[in-house]
């Protein structure tokens, strides 16, 4: 059973923000007490609040996104069972810099747990418009949903 888990995206202001407040949102409604934190492989937006795009999208939806975006940091593997991509190339980089088997398999394709999206990259809005934003929480709202019922036991 997971009882943490990071969401890892490339900028930390758009995917894995969103990620990690709707599964925590879940959690809190179904009283299950986990941990869920988030990071970018890059370090551009360290320090920054989401995206303001994905802030009003997810707000619109009853999320509040108030993370602040922090890079990924190899002593992420010792403290998360579950560490979840966004995108195929998150996916290679998180795989390249876990030394160990017991690290590599913390690390999975976010919609690795998801049906109706299974194994497809979560687009990149950030170039985009308001539909790439909607389409990120959509693909969110049901990783979320199958990783509480299949990884968290509720
Ligand atoms: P994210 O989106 O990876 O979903 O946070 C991005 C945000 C910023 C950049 C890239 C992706 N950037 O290049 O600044």
């Amino acid at each position: 059973m997971a009882r943490s888990v990071l969401f890892v995206c490339l900028g930390n202001i758009c995917r894995s923000p969103a990620g990690e407040e709707i599964l925590r949102h879940f959690a809190r409604d179904r009283g299950l007490d986990i941990r869920v934190e988030s990071c970018g492989i890059g370090d551009w937006h360290a320090g920054q609040l989401p995206d303001s795009r994905m802030r009003a999208a997810a707000s619109d939806r009853g999320f509040t996104l108030s993370s602040r975006a922090k890079q990924f940091q190899p002593r992420y593997f010792d403290e998360f069972d579950l560490i979840l991509a966004m995108d195929r190339e998150v996916l290679k980089d998180l795989y390249k810099f876990a030394k160990t088997v017991e690290h590599k398999a913390k690390v999975h394709l976010a919609t690795a747990f998801s049906t109706s999206y299974k194994d497809q990259d979560v687009p990149d809005p950030y170039y985009g418009g308001r539909a790439d934003f909607e389409l990120v929480l959509d693909m969110m709202e049901d990783v979320c949903e199958e990783l509480i019922v299949k990884k968290m036991g509720s």
